[in-house]
């Protein structure tokens, strides 16, 4: 299968099970921005719970928060936002495209696919200049340059603004983590392959506050610990990797940063970043605020400016590799059965809950324990069409179990439970098919 097929295949599959549309699709949609429908809401939603168990309630040293989109002004000037958040942006004066002037080599000339931009001979492209990728807005009702304020690029401020907040109102000590899950916005001048690459998106984000001097250790650590979450979620380990930012790479706060990258049908990509940040934010945020942000160690009885080691994954972006990694097709019985092979634990529909027929007791039956399962887990109830069409149904959604209820469930209590990857089917009393799917979730 070629590879732009099966993103195409893959986008047309979103947009007719209701995993993602276009946004604002009824006016011709807006550029990269993308709505999740009732699969997609769900699918994302189980990353983001995956993602606050384990960085938030399975653990002792690392509290959430929720910070709000807009910030004061001066963050993004701390932050480096205001003077660096750049790209260099070419624009071809012949088709009015733009480009990035550093990724004109994977870009392609608009009047002539097969040439880069610049390469035919009707391109003009202008000098590269410097373009913001932060939304601007204004703040009440005069649209004046002193109420300019921004729509935040990264959650990650949200956090470094707060950090004393959270310290003096919980009872963590250094080294402690806090983490937020929250929207971000970036005007990328070349957006694109679905939901890898938007202007509105959902940043997973964990900073991770420690003495200086143990931030090699904890870098190590948290790499080992997230690439580990996304073998969790049943990504493929073989389309995984790292890939370790180079002097030339390095974003401006980094000391170190590796990239867990995924393997997608148009090459490998990043899907989440760890960064050793040093004390690159609290010593700005303490530089432009005025504030002390200094950390007193009671037990070493020293002063000291954190260090911040930091794990910053995409929502989107991993719902999109799930997607992409869960996406198979197979013959069988002469036809091609397409199957979204998801983690139970991340599939959007747990179980669906199917009477054989219409008849005899069955539909009653399958009602009631639809409605009884429902309670606990994501269900679906489908009594139309034959068996065989409706767990193909389920198996392009993603559902790992369907419970068919049949003419032995009437003699003994027992449902067929066939199982979306192997297609084997087992039976399982009624009474216990709750704890048989529970303990397939994990
Ligand atoms: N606080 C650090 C930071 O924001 P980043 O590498 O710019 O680092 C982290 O972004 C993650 O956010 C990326 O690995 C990616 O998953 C996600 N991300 C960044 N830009 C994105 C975009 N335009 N669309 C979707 N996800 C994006």
């Amino acid at each position: 299968m070629a590879d732009t097929t099966l993103m195409e295949k893959l986008v047309s599959l979103c947009k007719r099970r209701g995993f993602v549309f276009q946004s604002s699709e009824i006016y011709g949609g807006l550029g990269s921005v993308w709505d999740y429908g009732p699969l997609g809401v769900e699918l994302k939603k189980n990353v983001k719970d995956r993602w606050w168990r384990a960085m938030v309630h399975e653990r002792d040293d690392i509290e959430g928060i929720d910070a709000a989109i807009l910030m004061h002004p001066r963050v993004w000037e701390a932050s480096g936002h205001v003077a660096g958040f750049t790209d260099p942006l070419v624009d071809c004066k012949t088709c009015k495209a733009r480009f990035r002037a550093d990724k004109l080599q994977d870009a392609q000339c608009p009047q002539k696919p097969s040439k880069k931009p610049g390469e035919h001979s009707a391109c003009e492209l202008t000098e590269p200049r410097m373009f913001n990728l932060m939304f601007k807005t204004f703040m009440g009702p005069v649209e004046e340059q002193a109420a300019v304020i921004y729509l935040r690029p990264e959650t990650a401020q949200g956090i470094y603004v707060n950090y004393q907040n959270v310290l003096n109102a919980s009872r963590q000590k250094v080294p402690f983590g806090i983490a937020q899950i929250g929207k971000a916005f970036r005007n990328e001048i070349t957006p694109g392959n679905f939901i890898f690459r938007t202007r509105e998106f959902e940043q997973m984000e964990m900073q991770f506050f420690v003495k200086p001097g143990s931030d090699e250790e904890w870098f190590e650590r948290w790499r080992e610990q997230r690439m580990a979450w996304h073998h969790a979620i049943g990504l493929a380990p073989a389309r995984l990797r790292w890939h370790q930012h180079g002097p030339g790479e390095l974003a401006h706060y980094a000391k170190a940063a590796y990239d867990i990258e995924y393997e997608f049908p148009f090459g490998w990509n990043e899907i989440e970043g760890i960064h050793n940040r040093g004390n690159f934010d609290l010593g700005r945020h303490q530089e432009y605020s005025g504030k002390k942000l200094e950390y007193f160690d009671q037990a070493a009885n020293e002063r000291y400016l954190p260090y911040i080691v930091e794990t910053s994954a995409g929502a989107d972006r991993v719902t999109l590799t799930l997607l992409v990694d869960a996406y198979r097709e197979e013959e069988v019985e002469g036809e091609t059965r397409v199957v979204l092979g998801f983690h139970p634990g991340v599939a959007p529909i747990k179980a669906a809950v199917l009477p054989l027929v219409k008849k005899d007791g069955m539909p009653e039956i399958a009602d009631r324990i639809y409605h009884d399962l429902k309670k606990q887990f994501p269900c679906f109830y489908d009594d139309s069409g034959a068996i065989g069409r409706r767990y193909r149904r389920m198996d392009e959604a993603g559902t790992p179990f369907c419970c068919t209820v049949d003419g032995q469930t009437l003699q003994d209590g027992t449902v067929t439970i066939r199982e979306r990857d192997p297609m084997t089917q087992v039976r399982v009393h009624q009474d216990q098919l709750a704890g048989w799917i529970r303990a397939r979730l994990a």
